[in-house]
C-alpha cells in the first residue's frame, strides 16, 4: 500500500498546501485527467458551446479538456479560495482566459441562470457534496436542453491497468472512508432519482472508467 498521499482536506485549504495539491495532481493523476478528456471527446463530440467544470480544482482538467482545437468556453468552478487562486494562476500561465473562466462558488448553489451549459462535467467532486441531491438538482437546471452532464469519478477507459491499479490506491489512501462514494453505483442511482430526474434521463456506468452518471436533458 502506497504510504504518499494527495491533499484532501479541501475545505480552508491556504495556499501553500493548494500549490502542493495541485503539484501531486499533476505528478499523479495526469494519465486519468487525459484518458478522460479522450472519452469525452469521443463520446460527446464537446468541441464548443459552454461548458461548466464543477470543483474543478485547480483547473487541471479544464485546461486539458479545452486544449487541441476546441472552440468551448468552460465556466471552471471552484469552492474554495486558495484552489480557486491556483487555478486561476494556472488558467492565466497556460494563456487561456479568452477561454476559461474562473469562478468561485459553490456546486449547492450553482451561480448560473437555468439552460446555461451545453456540457457540465464533474470529476473528483461528488464524495464532497454534503447535499447530493441539491448538487444533481442544481445540475439539471443549469443544462440547456438538449445538454449533457457526465458526474463522477474515475480515470477513463484508455489508462492501462497498471495506472489505473496505481491511481487507485492512492485516491483511495488520500480520501479514505470517502472514496466509497466512487464504488456505489446504486447510491449514485438513488441520489439522481431523489433529485427528480426521470429514469429516462440518466445513466450511471460503473466500470473500468470509473463510477460516472450520464445526464441528458
Ligand atoms: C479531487 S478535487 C477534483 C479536481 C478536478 N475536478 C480534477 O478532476 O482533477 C475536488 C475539488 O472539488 C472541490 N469542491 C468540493 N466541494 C465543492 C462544492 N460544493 N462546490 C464547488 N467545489 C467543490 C474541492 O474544493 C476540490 O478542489
Amino acid at each position: 500500500m502506497t504510504e504518499e498521499r494527495v491533499p484532501a482536506d479541501y475545505t480552508g485549504m491556504d495556499l501553500v498546501v493548494a500549490k502542493h495539491f495541485d503539484e501531486k495532481v499533476r505528478e499523479n493523476f495526469m494519465p486519468a485527467i487525459i484518458s478522460t478528456v479522450k472519452q469525452i471527446r469521443e463520446d460527446y463530440g464537446v468541441f464548443e458551446g459552454v461548458c461548466v467544470d464543477i470543483g474543478c480544482g485547480t483547473a487541471v482538467f479544464a485546461i486539458e479538456l479545452c486544449r487541441p482545437s476546441s472552440r468551448l468556453k468552460i465556466y471552471a468552478l471552484e469552492k474554495e479560495n486558495a484552489i480557486y487562486e491556483v487555478a486561476r494562476k494556472n488558467i492565466e500561465k497556460e494563456r487561456l482566459t479568452e477561454r476559461i473562466i474562473p469562478v468561485l462558488g459553490d456546486a449547492h448553489k450553482l451561480p448560473f441562470e437555468g439552460d446555461f451549459a451545453d456540457f457540465i462535467i464533474s470529476r473528483g467532486s461528488y464524495h464532497c457534496w454534503e447535499d447530493k441531491v441539491r448538487v444533481f438538482k442544481e445540475i439539471y437546471r443549469v443544462l440547456k436542453k438538449g445538454g449533457t452532464g457526465f458526474v463522477g469519478g474515475g480515470f477513463g477507459r484508455y489508462v492501462t491497468e497498471e495506472e489505473a491499479n496505481r491511481m487507485k490506491a492512492l485516491r483511495d489512501h488520500s480520501l479514505k472512508e470517502d472514496a466509497k462514494a466512487y464504488s456505489s453505483p446504486d447510491k449514485l442511482r438513488e441520489v439522481i432519482n431523489k433529485a427528480g430526474i426521470s429514469k429516462s434521463d440518466f445513466r450511471v456506468s460503473y466500470d473500468r472508467a470509473g463510477l460516472w452518471a450520464e445526464i441528458r436533458k
